[in-house]
């Protein structure tokens, strides 16, 4: 990962497509970011989990190092920023990097907002106790370059926690948002998951493993898995991402969060 003259950051193909794509879609953020910048109780992905249920921060925060990877508008640092941690909030996307330094101003929070990819972080081994995604770089980075940073980057006993799309969610959504949302037939394979290319948005790349996938990649870095959270949406839920189905979303998982500590 190397910054070229114009100040960009380059790096392998998809993620300059990934970055790409984020610009176009920083302006649409900006409305549930200042809702989540404004809120105390931290909560967590597509059907608005509250931390009080989900408890993926840990109970004491106060002086631990934390890095959010990919923080996108940054209300994760801004959560735990209140809770007392010395936070760094990376994300290669410079509109959405906009948004968090805005809304850092407007909050009068102190942490450090920059710009860099998951894969490659200008900082030491064992700089941070508590590394933390959400939809960063636990979506848009290869698992098998941003798990190594991450773990590199922990102290020995230093937590990660991603959370994601599930498995489940991968296999049954239509290949075009306009079929609808998710339905009952798994469409694509389980086995090899790794890169997804939805037909609807060909500049973009996900990732997404099986859990299988997962542990062993885990387990190959020294992180052990203390809990798997299955998201289960609350009945009545509502979201504002199309695919997604409020009454699928009751019966299976749409988002996992993986809590892993560093041996
Ligand atoms: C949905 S946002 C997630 C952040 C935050 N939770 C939010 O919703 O605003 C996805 C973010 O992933 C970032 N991203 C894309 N590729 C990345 C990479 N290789 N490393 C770290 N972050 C990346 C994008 O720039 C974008 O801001």
């Amino acid at each position: 990962m190397s910054k070229q003259p114009s100040g960009r950051l380059e790096g392998p193909e998809y993620l300059r497509g990934n970055v790409d794509a984020w610009q176009q879609e920083a302006p649409s953020y900006v409305a549930a970011a200042e809702h989540a910048w404004a809120s105390d109780e931290p909560y967590w992905g597509i059907w608005r989990i509250p931390e009080s249920s989900a408890r993926l921060l840990p109970d004491d925060m106060s002086g631990l190092r934390c890095i959010e990877l990919g923080c996108g508008t940054a209300y994760v640092s801004a959560w735990m920023c209140r809770r007392g941690a010395q936070v760094i909030a990376i994300d290669p996307t410079p509109a959405q990097l906009e948004t968090a330094r805005g809304l850092k101003r407007e909050h009068g929070l102190d942490f450090s907002i920059e710009e860099a990819f998951a894969e490659s972080i200008p900082y030491p081994d064992e700089s941070f106790d508590f590394a933390i995604s959400e939809y960063g770089a636990a979506l848009w980075s290869d698992p098998y370059r941003w798990i190594p940073e991450a773990a590199r980057l922990l102290k020995p006993n230093g937590q990660l926690v991603f959370l994601t799309n599930s498995a489940l969610m991968v296999m049954c959504a239509p290949d075009f948002e306009s079929e609808g949302p998710l339905g009952t037939r798994l469409l694509r394979p389980y086995f090899g998951m790794h890169r997804t290319v939805w037909p609807d948005s060909p500049g973009q790349t996900e990732f997404h493993l099986s859990h299988g996938d997962w542990i062993a990649l885990l387990r190959a870095n020294d992180l052990i898995v203390e809990r798997l959270l299955e998201l289960q949406a609350p009945p009545g839920s509502t979201t504002r991402y199309p695919w997604a189905n409020p009454e699928w979303a009751t019966r299976w998982p749409t988002e996992e969060a993986w809590c892993v500590r560093k041996t």
